[in-house]
């Protein structure tokens, strides 16, 4: 280990999914042990690493403009006598791997998301020359990465991340996923529990399960049987401590009977689920390979009401995608107008290189996309307003995580991710109050706590 004097500045940018947010800061706990330190300040950075995103042509294409602007920052810095090492992590240095060094020669170190756990080797080699790095080792890189220190958990917050699976079977004929992540891959139960217990002994409250397909997951436990996420959920919602549960992102194809009996049973699963539907007619969604038709995703949802009245959903669309009619796209408004989303993401699609989905003919102008995902958009931001106006009147628990920019005022997040503002006292941060919301603004709801 090395001194402290030698202690060095690590500054990540972070890209895309909130996979990416949890990856970053394992890198950071990597680096840590070899003296590296986790700076807010670009211009400290003795290494920069852009983790970065590839699902959509936009996302990519930022990563090659930042580095235009790291090319001036770091010939500055050596003109001054400094060093700066560039690194690209995630899923653009997964897909495009040594094409990233051709293209922009600034970068010293590429390596994608399966050898975080190899960063301080990586590092030590990118000193003597370029390093590429983008195999996807045999060994669980989760057993090679250290543990947090407990201070970094607890200045990380009350929430938090924890990736339970990884990568993707269900080739989507538009995601890069399947190529980018790889197959799926689903941590062990204890690894799981281990990580969620020093978590909640470091301060934390909340953890959401990560995974491209959560619901997916299938890992053993110590009996060697398979868990699926309902037994892994349960088995969590006995970590004294934890007070609330959330897993993202689930296909529905994999919701099963078990899950949905699990959102009935638990109370500390929050009843808020983003079950990402893409799209509103059968056709298209066959071409997209989802695998399920409209009627099964409104029957599914049905059984997930039933079982949890009180649940609210949040989803995924993509307009435009190669074929889609003026019809096709009236299935994905109605839908939307069936479902009624609390919340929701919405996408021109994207054609991405060595998809199933670049090679199809018939792909929609760019106008017509345009238009179709303003339409969209109105509906949707139109149901979000709704949903959080038909809060006023009730009352939520809130999980009260910081000050608010005025004096005395504290904000949290109710069980639908919604941000929630009161005029408290500062000692109510770390708990869970009942809150009876009384106005909604643009993007917070407002109210006060309800004193039993
Ligand atoms: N074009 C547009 N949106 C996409 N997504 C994934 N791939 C593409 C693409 N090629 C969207 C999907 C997915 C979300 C994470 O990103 O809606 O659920
Ligand atoms: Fe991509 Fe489909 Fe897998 Fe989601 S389920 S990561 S959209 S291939």
């Amino acid at each position: 280990m090395n001194k402290p004097q030698d202690m060095k500045k690590l500054f990540i940018k972070t890209y895309g999914c909130q996979m990416n947010v949890y990856d970053s800061d394992r890198m950071v706990d990597a680096l840590a042990p070899e003296g590296y330190e986790a700076t807010t300040n670009i211009d400290d950075a003795d290494l920069v690493v852009l983790n970065t995103c590839h699902i959509r042509e936009k996302a990519a294409e930022k990563v090659y403009s930042e580095l235009g602007r790291l090319r001036i920052m770091r010939q500055k810095k050596e003109q001054a006598g400094g060093e700066m090492m560039i690194g690209i992590a995630g899923c653009v240095a997964q897909a495009e791997g040594e094409e990233i060094v051709r293209r922009a020669p600034v970068v010293d170190l590429v390596f994608g998301p399966q050898s975080y756990h190899k960063l301080p080797e990586l590092v030590e080699k990118a000193q003597r020359g370029k390093v590429v790095e983008t195999d996807f080792p045999t060994e669980d890189k989760f057993e090679h990465l250290p543990k947090p220190k407990k201070e970094a958990t607890i200045a990380r917050g009350l929430t938090s991340f924890l990736t339970v699976q990884e990568g993707c079977d269900k080739f989507c004929t538009f995601c890069v996923v399947p190529y980018t992540r790889g197959a799926e891959v689903s941590r062990p139960v204890m690894q799981i529990l281990t990580e969620a217990q020093d978590l909640v002994d470091a301060g934390v409250k909340e953890i959401t399960l990560l995974g491209q397909n959560v619901n997916a997951y299938h890992g053993e436990d110590a009996n060697g049987n398979t868990n699926g996420l309902a037994d892994l959920l349960y088995k969590l919602a006995d970590v004294k401590g934890l007070e609330r549960l959330r897993y993202t992102t689930s296909h529905p194809r994999d919701m099963d009977d078990a899950l949905i009996e699990a959102h009935r049973d638990l109370d500390l699963l929050m009843p808020y689920l983003h079950l990402p539907v893409q799209a509103g007619s059968d056709g298209i969604l066959k071409a997209m390979n989802r695998q399920h038709t409209v009627k099964e995703y409104l029957d599914l949802l049905d059984r997930i009401r039933k079982a949890r009245p009180d649940i609210a959903m949040s989803g995924d669309f993509i307009v435009g995608f190669p074929g889609e009619t003026d019809e096709d796209f009236e299935g994905t408004m109605q839908i939307v107008r069936d479902v009624e989303y609390a919340q929701a993401y919405s996408f021109k699609y994207s054609t991405r290189p060595g998809t199933p989905g670049a090679a199809l003919e018939n792909q929609v102008p760019e106008d017509v996309k345009s238009e179709r995902l303003q339409r969209l958009q109105e509906l949707l931001n139109q149901q979000q307003k709704d949903f959080n106006a038909s809060r006023i009147g009730t009352t939520m628990s809130v999980l009260f995580e910081k000050a608010g920019r005025e004096e005395g005022q504290l904000v949290g997040r109710s069980p639908y991710l919604q941000p929630v503002q009161v005029q408290a006292d500062a000692s109510h941060i770390g708990t869970i109050q009942d809150v009876e919301i009384d106005s909604v603004g643009k993007f917070s709801l407002f109210g006060n706590i309800v004193t039993q």
